[in-house]
């Protein structure tokens, strides 16, 4: 298993730009969406290197459908030649949440599917609850079977109205993905409105489907008869950009991220200036650059436009070098706090009390055998460990390649001094 050597002493004030790939949460489930199509969908700017979209790959081609892979091009061609098979497996759903997607784009197609449920995973218990309530209202049963749900709206999918309990990224996607070709009318509310949610809207919109936003967190979709592929450009991964950006803002470094729209990060920036960073903001990209000590600060996580859980982690990270005592209040996942203990091997100061963190910033940290177990939390120790005195080994790198693209080179060339190692 590949594993990290990273040492910071050498790798302070790192320098550079980053030209941000394709939103791994937009490209799932646009992926997904190509089972509704008529004809072939084009996607561009897709971060094929990123673990979790070969799985989505793979999945759609165990249903049947037809994909070209471009790869110098970034490019993804996928056409449905032939009926879906109506069976989502269990190996991707375990190894990658948003395979659940496929049973909206099934449901919406063929208005039946079998799709395995999966358990937690490392950020806690990932239910899909909402999920099933909201086909239910759209005329579907479903009964669990040796793990599988099977679910079935006999007489088709009908349009109807579902309120969402809580904002659910992948909820709201699965819906819209069941609905746009529904008969009559559906309304969706408290919807999710992260831009990964609208772009899949927009590509949804650009094919053939109304879809309509009747107020901030609400949308309308009429039911149309079909979907006209068509060629779509992904939007930036504005995770990928807070994670670079604090990059300079731990080791008081200077970099640029390209290919991002700064809106999609409005709350995150606020906070990054307010302890302390200088940022230039231009239409797509941001540059941070950090000469003074760090400020704390106090943050709570939210869905979108608050400040994303998915930044959470960088965040905390960054905070361990700042002059005083921080708080941190997660309210999205109950178990985000797996790169704390390792940071705290560094001599990092955190406390962590149920949702809640106390990070009281330290000088320094220290070099420490590391190891990662969710996406986010990967690059969290990384900040750590690029920002540590001496050496750091960190394992289970596999988690953070799930979701970035060619991390171990960009690392390289913003001048952390890494190296790879099994
Ligand atoms: N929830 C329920 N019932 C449901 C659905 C969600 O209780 O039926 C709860 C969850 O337990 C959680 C909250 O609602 O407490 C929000 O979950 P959501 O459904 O929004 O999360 P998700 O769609 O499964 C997506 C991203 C995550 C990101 C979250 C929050 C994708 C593929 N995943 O997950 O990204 O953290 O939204 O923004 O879009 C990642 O990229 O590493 C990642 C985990």
């Amino acid at each position: 298993m590949e594993k990290f050597l990273i040492n910071g002493s050498y790798s302070k004030g790192v320098k550079g730009t980053i030209r941000c790939s394709g939103a791994k949460n937009a490209v799932l489930p646009l992926m997904a969406s190509s089972i509704l199509f008529k004809n072939t969908i084009t996607l561009r700017n897709v971060p094929l290197e990123a673990n979790d979209i070969k799985t989505m790959i793979v999945l759609l081609k165990s249903l049947g459908s037809k994909v070209e892979i471009l790869k110098k091009k970034k490019i993804l061609k996928i056409t449905n030649k032939k009926k879906h098979q109506l069976l989502v497996k269990y190996k991707y759903i375990s190894t990658m949440r948003a395979g659940v997607l496929a049973m909206g784009a099934l449901l919406g197609k063929y208005n039946k599917c079998s799709t395995a449920l999966s358990g937690g995973c490392s950020l806690g218990p990932r239910p899909i609850g909402y999920h099933l309530a909201g086909f239910k209202k759209l005329n579907c049963k479903y009964s669990l079977k040796n793990g599988y749900i099977n679910i079935e709206a006999k007489n088709g999918i009908k349009g109807a109205e579902y309120y969402f309990p809580t904002v659910s990224v992948t909820g709201t996607s699965n819906l819209i993905l069941a609905s746009v070709l529904a008969k009559g009318i559906t309304i969706l509310k408290n919807i999710s409105i992260e831009p990964e949610v609208l772009d899949l809207i927009k590509f949804l919109k650009n094919g053939g489907a109304k879809i309509y936003l009747t107020g901030k967190r609400a949308i309308k979709i009429y039911g149309v008869r079909e979907l006209n592929g068509h060629s779509h450009e992904v939007i930036g991964d504005r995770i990928e950009a807070f994670s670079y950006l604090c990059t300079a803002a731990i080791t008081k470094g200077k970099i640029k991220v390209d290919k991002i729209n700064p809106k999609y990060l409005r709350t995150e920036l606020k906070v990054l200036k307010n302890i302390g960073c200088d940022i230039i903001v231009n239409k797509s990209s941001i540059e941070l650059s950090r000469k003074k000590k760090l400020k704390p600060t106090r943050i709570k996580t939210s869905p979108f436009p608050g400040f994303a859980t998915d930044c959470m982690p960088m965040l905390m990270a960054v905070l361990t070098r700042s002059n005083g005592i921080s708080r941190i209040e997660e309210t999205i996942f109950t178990n985000r706090y797996m790169s704390a203990p390792e940071l705290v091997r560094m001599g990092a100061k955190i406390n962590i009390k149920g949702s809640k963190a106390v990070i009281i910033g330290s000088d320094f940290l220290n070099g420490a055998d590391c190891i990662s177990s969710d996406l986010r939390s990967t690059f969290a120790i990384i900040l750590g460990a690029m920002s540590a005195n001496g050496n750091s080994c960190i394992s289970r790198i596999y988690h953070g390649l799930r979701g970035y693209s060619n991390l171990y080179y960009n690392l390289k060339k913003i001048g952390v001094k890494i190296k790879k190692t099994s």
